[in-house]
Order: structure tokens, then sequence, then C-alpha cells
């Protein structure tokens, strides 16, 4: 694995090895064994979005292995004032070790690996969130002892979040149903990959029907970042698609809820809801740093002959 820039790339066991490694260094991390895997390297960290915890997490992360971050905001550098993706790749990739982007195009992070020579970690496009959905698989793994025949539920906008979850979902044995308005659907090239997996997948506009006997509902926000301007038309056209007692309801016992952060209570979650699953939310949170570690050393430490 050169770069990790959407799971459509990834093997089912990439993905697990990925989450074992994250288990691992977890484990290390609470027993405060030190580590020194990425000494010497630099990851620069270009953020074209806000974020907290894909900044913190991975900034903390490369401390942690021994290593340093570098925030670039697109405010500040050359790339915001529209210096080609092509440049700013192959200029970077002379200084860094890994460059981890936050950006709108997909297409501009699969451009910095087509021009770069170092590792690119996709920290959230239009697209895909497809560290989140790591840390999300790592959570549910945790929580419930396997992922292979569990049933995971999203519920809302046909996003970022929600591609990552349909494909990382499905590679790793899951089945997935989702609940989306007919006007907010998955990305026509997440729904082909998932055609494949038959009645694996179930797509409806009945967020109660996706929620029959789900192990995991997950959900994100209603207008992501970039979209600020249709909060109150999306607001109208999500109507219904809530997690809430109700739907809670016709879950497996024992259901876990899911959301990748920041949430809108009242929104897309009730703050009943968020509240009895705060524990299972912060330690996905928290699974960020862990998850993101294992995809730095999976890329970036120096291979053994
Ligand atoms: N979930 C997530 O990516 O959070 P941030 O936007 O704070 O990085
Ligand atoms: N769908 C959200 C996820 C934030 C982590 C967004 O893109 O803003």
């Amino acid at each position: 694995m050169n770069h990790f820039l959407k799971l459509l790339d990834l093997t089912k066991e990439e993905i697990i090895s990925i989450l074992d490694l994250a288990d691992q260094l977890k484990t290390q991390n609470k027993q405060g064994i030190e580590h020194h895997i990425l000494k010497g390297k630099t990851l620069g960290m270009i953020f074209e979005k806000s974020s907290t915890r894909t900044r913190v997490s991975f900034e903390t992360g490369m401390y942690q292995l021994g290593g340093h971050a570098l925030f670039i905001s697109s405010k500040d550098a050359q790339i915001g004032r529209g210096e080609p993706t092509e440049d700013t790749a192959r200029v970077l990739s002379r200084y860094l070790d890994g460059i981890m982007i936050r950006t709108f195009e997909q297409e501009e992070v699969e451009t910095l690996a087509k021009y770069g020579s170092i590792p690119i970690i996709n920290g959230l496009t239009d697209f895909c969130h497809p560290c989140q959905v790591m840390a999300d698989l790592q959570t549910i793994r945790e929580h419930k002892g396997k992922l292979e025949g569990l049933k995971m539920c999203y519920i809302g906008d046909g996003n970022n979040m929600a591609n990552s979850l349909i494909v990382g979902g499905l590679k790793v044995g899951m089945s997935v149903s989702i609940a989306c308005p007919k006007d907010y659907q998955p990305h026509a090239d997440v729904l082909a990959f998932a055609a494949a997996y038959g009645n694996k997948f179930q797509m409806t506009e009945d967020p109660m029907e996706a929620a029959k006997n789900a192990d995991v509902v997950l959900t994100d926000v209603w207008a992501s970042m970039g979209q600020e301007k249709e909060q109150a038309i999306r607001a109208a056209a999500f109507a219904g698609f809530q997690v809430n007692d109700a739907l809670m309801a016709v879950t497996n016992e024992g259901c876990m809820v899911q959301h990748c952060l920041p949430a809108h209570r009242g929104e897309e979650i009730t703050a009943e809801v968020f509240e009895a699953h705060a524990d299972e939310i912060f330690d996905e949170a928290e699974n960020r740093l862990h998850a993101q570690k294992a995809i730095l050393v999976t890329l970036m430490a120096d291979k053994e002959d």
C-alpha cells in the first residue's frame, strides 16, 4: 500500500491488518510504551477545511511515533492562491515524508498522489472520509468482538461518511443498510461497488426499514462543510431522517451508535440517543488517534529488507 486515498483502493486484508495494528498501538499507548518508528520523519497536514479531531489526532499520533507533524493551512500556503496541485506535490515531496490532506475534490488528493513521490493520506474530501471509517470499524470490533456478520445501518445524507461506511462495511463482511432522502443518495461509484454484494446491501428511503435489526447505527450532519448555505433546504429534506428513540427501538438489543462528530443534537440525532451512547461515540473519537497511527506506520515506516 503506497497511499490511503479511499477505501475502494484497499483489500479486506489491508483493512484488517490496519485494524489489528491499531489495536496493538492502542494497547501499547495505554501501557505507556514509547515508539520511535517514525523518528526523523515529517508529515505535512494540508487543511482546506476546518478540523478538530483530524488535526489533533494526526499531530499527536506523529509525535507519539517519534516523528513530527506540520500544519499547513491553505489560507496561508500558495496552494490557496492557485499554485497547481501538481507542483505542490512535487515541491512538498522534496521536504516531507508524507502528506495528509483535507480538501473538497477527491481529484486533488489523487493528483497529489500521482505527482508526488511520498505517501498521501486522505483526511476527508467531499467524496469520502476513510480515516474516520477505520476508527469506526475499530470501535465496532472493540465493542462487539467481531465485524463479520453484523448489520451496519446509516441514516441521513449520502455524503462522504456514507460513501466510506458502505465500502468499508461491505469489505469487512458486514451487511449494510442505508436510508437517505431520494435527492441525497451516495455516490454512483459506491452504489456500483455495493451492487456486487447483492442482498448484503440495502438502500431505502425509510429509516425504520433500514434500522430493523441493526447492530450499529451511524449518522452524520445534514449539511457538510462547504454546504452551509444549503442548511435550511437540507433541514426540510432530512426531516424524519433522525436517529431517535423510536428508531433505536427497532434495532437489535445492544445496538451501538456511532457519530463521526461534530454532532448537531436535535437534527440528525437526539440529545437522548447521543448521551445514551456517548461512551461509544467518544471511544470512536479516541480511536481516530490509534487507527491513524496504524495508517502512518503502514505507509511511512522504513521497510525491512
Ligand atoms: N470527524 C472528524 O473528522 O472531525 P474533525 O472535522 O474535527 O476533524
Ligand atoms: N460530512 C461531514 C463530516 C465531518 C467530519 C463533513 O464533510 O463536513
